[in-house]
């Protein structure tokens, strides 16, 4: 159900007209730290509304407020976290969960859920990569507006966040994002920019961070030339919690409400700036009208009393944390893989600390109480018997650092415990993963290895047993390639949420065929990061050296080795995807691709496969990366089972930013289509012709003489310049600005007649 603004706007110009102006700058901050400021008085009733986080799931507090999951919160599901949402590569499946969110935030009164996040992965260290869907912006603008869909259908509104180029938490507050045109606008507005224009969300909310200088709060470019300007956005710019610096500066950006409360103080201050005339009341206004709509937006269903399935939400957060899990590897022992387990668990021995403390969800302001919490153990002890064995194996830590003798004692007990178990086992699951203090909002990791000290576990149980299925929990990429010849099967289950115990028990018995595929590349090395060298900066910047080259695109393009690519995930079936077709029609930006292939599940499990359809531009006038997601699709399918796959593609998929003419643009030539199952694992390629834009600069005196050669109109004139230079002259010449080459006679005319030649090349081309 979307509500409709309940007041009309001629209501809502009324209001503002009658407004005082002390009234109009108290709407646009908060109350408190989760309530807006309400108007009640003669002729005027603007009801406060409240918003909560967060992404997977509502954190309600009760009393008074913190924004860093200090204080308790009233219990809700928590769903998986976004980096588990990412993998399952499901939108549909994400507009349900979104919709479960949306009703748990109706429930509770509330008007606005703060989230999804849509930044992108920039690096596998950011602390706060489970609360982000994907390295791809394709991949997470797509699952973002999945969710905001689904949130909304409940006519409460999402806040799709933290907008922009807030890829790391170190230093959140102050660095200053230095990126490049073409990233920012490929890469990281790309992701915002599916999701607002597919989704359209009630709000946004700014980041912390500076972007190329600038506070993201107080941005115009961003907030208003790009939000609003060009994408056509009309909701509500919300701060991030204390992000404001100067409030009146960023009300003239485009931020209508900053959050949380600043006690009325820079209330004061718009009210001071409009009296004293250097902000415009109509500024104001604007941002009153955007506060109004997203009240309008919301009121009916905040106050249309709603309950929800507590049972019901905790089966769709088994479903999609079972959808998220991503299969990496199964290879055999003895002629057959390891997983699915053999139905009745016969042998099977469970050893690791997270099997009964498990680990489901990122610390922050996205914490969440929930309503129960299943563990692997007893799922899997519900699911083939009460006498499977456990041994913790390990501690997981609690504080940053794990020391002393006591501790290594305990440690050394614990492994042979789970030594003396794995041993003679017949299968072990062994659950490894990040201790919650490795990853939370407010810092990033160091390492992306795991704790040494389950990793010592690990290789002790395979030296006693070669039938080890590593089970992974973690909000972020771990590197495997150090150690996964110990563990035949390794499945990552990332932070699955409330229900992810028994959802790993439905994956690794079979009851559920693994379809979750990596939203992010798993590398060899740390070091093999593109932002290697860069992260997390110094001195307030951040330096975003590697441009485009984000993610997959840095190591396809290098052709850099990874561990696991973009894309990858087992299933318990085999799939093959053939007939691929690719027809581009139409030219430049009215250019369109359709893409088709056939799917065929050729085992025999039912299962679904992730058809992916990649586009490179092998002949490129600006550096492009190899190859970069742009359509996928999830199907089911039974054994022996076919479908063909359509996905239309249009201009964008073949577009870069053309960083000088500032727009998107499409260089005519071949293109190639890849269909396939990772960036890396493509089952075909087709190569298509596209008649494309003029991607030239315009023409000047300063053009080389090869860049006029190019031009039909200044080309002809310019040739006699070069006929018959030697060809190491020509190499030269050809690159060199065209008024050096008049200015040293070569051309038998002046500078003046090249400005005319070039003014009629420019003037043909308009
Ligand atoms: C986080 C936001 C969150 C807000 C409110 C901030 O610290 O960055 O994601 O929505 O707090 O808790």
């Amino acid at each position: 159900m979307v509500t409709q603004p309940s007041r009309t706007p001629l209501a809502t110009e009324h209001l503002v007209g009658s407004l005082t102006l002390e009234e109009k700058a108290s709407l646009l901050s908060g109350r408190d730290f989760w309530h807006t400021q309400g108007v009640e008085r003669d002729g005027v009733a603007i009801p406060a509304v409240m918003v909560t986080d967060g992404p997977h799931g509502l954190r309600k507090q009760a009393e008074g407020g913190d924004h860093l999951g200090l204080g308790s919160s009233v219990p809700a599901t928590c769903f998986p976290t976004a980096s588990a949402l990412g993998s399952t590569w499901d939108p549909d499946l994400l507009t349900r969960v979104g919709a479960a969110l949306g009703l748990e935030t109706r429930a509770a009164d509330v008007a606005v859920l703060l989230g999804p996040g849509a930044n992108i992965k920039r690096d596998p260290r950011c602390g706060r990569n489970f609360e982000y869907l994907s390295e791809d912006p394709v991949l997470s603008g797509d699952l973002a507006a999945a969710l905001i869909r689904g949130i909304q259908s409940q006519g409460v509104g999402a806040s799709l966040k933290h907008f922009a180029v807030n890829n790391q938490e170190s230093d959140r507050m102050r660095v200053s994002a230095e990126v490049d045109e073409r990233a920012l606008r490929e890469i990281y507005l790309a992701s915002f920019e599916r999701a607002v224009t597919r989704s359209d969300p009630w709000t946004v909310m700014c980041s912390y961070n500076k972007v190329n200088g600038t506070y993201a709060s107080q941005h115009r470019f961003l907030l208003t030339q790009v939000l609003r300007e060009e994408w056509g956005w009309d909701g509500l710019v919300v701060s991030d919690w204390g992000a404001v610096r100067d409030r009146v500066a960023a009300l003239e950006a485009g931020l209508d409400l900053e959050m949380p409360s600043s006690g009325g103080r820079t209330d004061a201050d718009v009210v001071a700036a409009v009296r004293a005339g250097t902000l415009d009341e109509a500024v104001v206004d604007g941002a009153v009208r955007n506060f109004l709509r997203l009240v309008d937006r919301t009121v009916d269903a905040v106050e249309a009393p709603a309950t929800f399935d507590v049972d019901a939400h905790h089966a769709l957060a088994r479903e999609a944390a079972a959808a998220a899990a991503v299969l990496l590897r199964n290879e055999p022992v003895d002629g057959a893989p390891l997983l699915p387990l053999a139905t009745d668990g016969a042998g099977v021995v469970v050893l690791g600390e997270f099997a009964r403390t498990p680990r489901y969800q990122g610390a922050g302001s996205s914490l969440v109480n929930p309503t129960r919490l299943d563990t692997a153990l007893d799922a899997l002890r519900a699911a083939v018997g009460d006498d499977v064995p456990f041994a913790p194996g390990f501690t997981i830590p609690e504080g940053r650092e794990v020391a002393g003798a006591g501790a290594a004692t305990d440690a050394d007990s614990l492994l042979a415990e789970a030594v003396a178990l794995a041993d003679g086992a017949g299968t072990v699951l062994l659950f490894l993963g990040l201790p919650a203090v490795d990853e939370s909002e407010g810092y990033d990791r160091t390492t992306i290895a795991l704790p040494d000290a389950q990793l010592r576990v690990l290789e002790a149980v395979a030296a006693v047993n070669p039938r080890v299925v590593v089970v992974l929990a973690g909000g972020g990429a771990v590197s495997v390639a150090e150690w996964q010849q110990h563990a035949p099967a390794v499945l990552e289950t990332w932070l699955g949420g409330q229900a992810a115990g028994s959802a790993v028990v439905d994956v690794l018995t079979g009851a559920v065929a693994p379809s979750g595929r990596l939203a992010e590349t798993i590398p060899v090395r740390l070091r093999d990061v593109p932002a290697w060298g860069a992260f997390p900066g110094a001195f307030g910047t951040v330096g975003y050296g590697e441009s485009i080259l984000v993610g997959y695109r840095w190591y396809d393009t290098r052709d850099l080795a990874v561990a696991y690519p973009f894309g990858h995930g087992l299933g318990y079936t085999t799939f093959a995807i053939d007939e691929v077709t690719a027809v581009a029609r139409g030219a430049g930006s009215d250019a369109t691709v359709d893409v088709s292939a056939r799917v065929t599940n050729t085992g025999d499990r039912a299962g679904a496969e992730v058809v992916q359809v990649y586009v490179g531009d092998p002949d490129a006038v600006v550096a492009r990366p190899e190859r970069e997601l742009k359509a996928f699709a999830k199907v089911a399918l039974e054994p022996g089972e076919s479908r063909i796959v359509s996905f239309s593609l249009d201009s964008r998929a073949l577009a870069f930013w053309h960083p000088v003419l500032h727009r998107w643009s499409v260089e005519g030539g071949a293109f190639v289509v890849s269909v396939g199952r990772s960036s890396r694992d493509l089952a075909a390629s087709v190569r298509i012709e596209v008649d494309g834009d003029d991607v030239a600069l315009p023409l000047s005196r300063m053009s080389t003489i090869s860049e006029l050669l190019a031009n039909d109109v200044a080309g002809p004139v310019v040739q006699p310049m070069v006929d018959g230079l030697e060809p190491e002259l020509r190499s030269m010449a050809d690159d060199m600005p065209a008024v050096v080459l008049v200015d040293f006679g070569m051309a038998g005319f002046d500078a003046a007649t090249l400005d005319a030649v070039v003014e009629r090349a420019n003037a043909a081309r308009a």
